[in-house]
C-alpha cells in the first residue's frame, strides 16, 4: 500500500501526491473529463495518478491511444486483476478476465454473434420488430411530452434477449421490467463508484450489493432460460447463443480447465446484457436529444430516408450506403454523445516501459476516448453538432480513423457490429415516422453529461409528432 507524499519512481508526470488522501482531489472534480483535460494540458498525453494502493495512468490523444492498444496491442490488452468489478466475476466471462479464458470466449463470442446477429437477414427483421414496438408506444403517447427512456431500454434489451435467447419479451411483461430495473440499478452502482476500487470499505458495501443483484439476476432470469432451452435443445438446430454455447458444453465435456461451462453461460449472457444496453441505450437517446435541437439537420435526414428507403418499407442492410447524410449523423451522435468517454480499464501483462516511462503491472490504464472525440485539433469545433464533418462535399461519407466511441485493438467493443447495426435500424425508423421537438413549456435541457456507468444526457422530455 502506498501512502506517501512521493510519486514511485519511473511513472508517467502527474501531480505530487497529497499526504494520505494521494491525488484523489484530482479525480474527485465533478466533472472528471474536464480535469483529466486539465491535467494533460500541465502533464503531457500520458500523465499519471497515485492513489492509495492504486496507479492510474491515463493515455490521451488519438496517437498515444493508437500506440498503446494498436502498435503494443499483446502488451495492453490485458485487464486489471484488482479492478473491483474482477471480484464480483470471479474469473468469469469476457470482459475482465485475461489469457485463455478471454480469448477463446471472446472468440466464440464474436463468431457466434456474427452468425446470430450481424450478418442474419433475420437478425435485421429482429431488430426492425423491436424497433417497431418502440414506436408503436411513441405513437400511444399522441403528441404529449414524455420522457422515453424507458421505452428505448426496454427495446434495446429485448434485441439482446433475441441475440442470446431467440426472443423478446412484451413491454409490459412484470418480470422482464423487473429485471430490466435490477440491472439499471446495478450499472449505476458500478458507475458511481468507477474509482472504488481504492477504497476497500466502500468496496466491501459495494460488492456485496453488486453480487446480490448479479445473482438475482444470473440465477433468476438468466438461468430460468437457459434451463428451457436444455429441456427444447435440438443440436441441428440452433436457435440462438444459448444454444450454441450449450452444444460446445457438449462437445467439449472432458475438458479440465475448459471454460464452456454452466457458470461462464450464465456470465457472458450476463455480460451481454450489461455491456449492451445501457450503452445503446443512451447513445439513442442523445440521437433524439441532439435531433430536437437541430431541427434543420433532421429534416435533411428525413429527407434523404424519404427519397431513398420511403416513408412505408422498412430498412434493409443494402439501403445504408445510399443514406451518407443519416449515417453521418449517427458517427455524430456518437461523437458528441461520447458515451464511454474513459474506456474500459486495461492493464499491461507485464511491467513496461513506453516513451521512457514505467508502467506497473498494477495499474490502471484508461484509454481516455473523450479526450480524441472531443478534440480541438482534430475536429476545430468540437462542441457543436455537425454531421457534415463526416462527408466529404456534404454527399460522400468518409473514413475518419480518430472516430473511436468503441476503442481501439485486441479489447475493441465486442459488440460493435450489433451495435451499429441497432443504431442504424433504430434512427432511420425513428425518422421515418416522427419528428421529435422539445416542449416550449419546460427550460432547455442540459447538455452537460451526466457520468454512471455510461456519459447520459439529463432526463428529458420529448414530443413525437407523427409525419
Ligand atoms: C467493450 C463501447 C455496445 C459488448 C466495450 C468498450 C467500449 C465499448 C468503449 C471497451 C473497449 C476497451 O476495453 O478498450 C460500446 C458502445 C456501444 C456498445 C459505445 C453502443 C453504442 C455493445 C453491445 C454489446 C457490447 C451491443 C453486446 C454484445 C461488449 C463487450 C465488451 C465491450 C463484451 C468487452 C470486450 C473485451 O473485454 O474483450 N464496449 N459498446 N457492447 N463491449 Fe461494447
Amino acid at each position: 500500500v502506498y501512502w506517501g507524499t512521493r510519486r514511485p519512481p519511473g511513472l508517467p508526470p502527474g501531480p505530487i501526491p497529497l499526504p494520505m488522501v494521494g491525488n484523489i482531489p484530482s479525480l474527485l472534480a465533478k466533472d472528471t473529463i474536464a480535469a483529466f483535460a486539465r491535467l494533460r494540458d500541465e502533464y503531457g498525453d500520458i500523465f499519471s495518478l497515485v492513489i492509495g494502493n492504486g496507479i492510474l495512468v491515463v493515455v490521451n490523444g488519438y496517437d498515444a491511444i493508437k500506440e498503446m492498444l494498436v502498435q503494443n496491442g499483446d502488451l495492453f490488452s490485458e485487464r486489471p486483476q484488482n479492478l473491483g468489478y474482477t471480484k464480483v466475476t470471479k474469473g468469469l466471462g469476457i470482459i475482465s478476465t485475461n489469457g485463455v479464458k478471454w480469448k477463446e470466449q471472446r472468440r466464440f463470442a464474436l463468431s457466434t454473434l456474427r452468425d446470430f446477429g450481424m450478418g442474419r437477414v433475420q437478425m435485421f427483421d429482429r431488430i426492425t420488430h423491436e424497433c417497431q414496438k418502440c414506436l408503436n408506444n411513441f405513437t400511444e403517447q399522441n403528441g404529449r411530452a414524455f420522457d422515453p427512456d424507458q421505452v428505448i431500454g426496454v427495446s434495446v434489451c429485448n434485441v439482446i434477449c433475441n441475440v442470446v435467447f431467440g426472443k423478446g419479451y412484451a413491454h409490459d411483461d412484470p418480470e422482464f421490467l423487473n429485471y430490466l430495473q435490477m440491472m439499471h440499478s446495478d450499472a449505476t452502482k458500478v458507475g458511481n463508484t468507477a474509482f472504488m476500487h481504492f477504497f476497500p470499505i466502500l468496496q466491501f458495501f459495494v460488492h456485496r450489493a453488486l453480487m446480490k443483484t448479479d445473482d438475482a439476476i444470473r440465477r433468476g432470469f438468466i438461468a430460468t432460460q437457459v434451463r428451457e432451452h436444455q429441456q427444447t435443445f435440438d443440436e441441428n438446430n440452433l436457435r440462438d447463443f444459448v444454444d450454441v454455447f450449450l452444444k460446445q458444453m457438449d462437445e467439449r465435456e472432458s475438458e479440465e480447465m475448459g471454460t464452456f461451462h454452466y457458470e461462464n453461460l450464465l456470465q457472458i449472457v450476463g455480460e451481454f446484457f450489461f455491456a449492451g444496453t445501457e450503452t445503446t441505450t443512451t447513445t439513442l437517446r442523445w440521437a433524439i436529444l441532439f435531433l430536437a435541437l437541430h431541427p434543420e439537420q433532421q429534416t435533411v435526414v428525413q429527407e434523404e430516408i424519404d427519397r431513398v428507403i420511403g416513408r412505408d418499407r422498412k430498412p434493409t442492410a443494402n439501403d445504408r450506403k445510399s443514406l451518407p447524410l443519416t449515417e453521418a449523423t449517427i458517427l455524430e451522435v456518437q461523437r458528441l454523445g461520447d458515451v464511454v468517454p474513459l474506456s474500459v480499464p486495461h492493464a499491461v501483462a507485464e511491467e513496461t516501459v513506453i516513451n521512457g516511462y514505467r508502467i506497473p503491472t498494477n495499474a490502471f490504464v484508461i484509454p481516455n476516448l473523450s479526450s480524441v472525440l472531443n478534440s480541438k485539433e482534430l475536429w476545430g469545433n468540437p462542441e457543436v453538432f455537425r454531421p457534415a464533418r463526416f462527408l466529404d462535399n456534404e454527399t460522400k461519407l468518409l473514413k475518419v480513423d480518430a472516430h473511436i466511441p468503441f476503442s481501439l485493438g485486441k479489447r475493441n467493443c465486442l459488440g460493435e457490429s450489433l451495435a451499429r447495426m441497432e443504431l442504424y435500424i433504430f434512427i432511420t425508423m425513428m425518422l421515418q415516422s416522427f419528428t421529435f421537438s422539445l416542449p416550449d413549456t419546460e427550460p432547455p435541457p442540459c447538455l452537460q453529461g451526466v457520468m454512471g456507468i455510461t456519459r447520459m444526457p439529463h432526463p428529458y422530455n420529448i414530443i413525437a409528432t407523427k409525419r
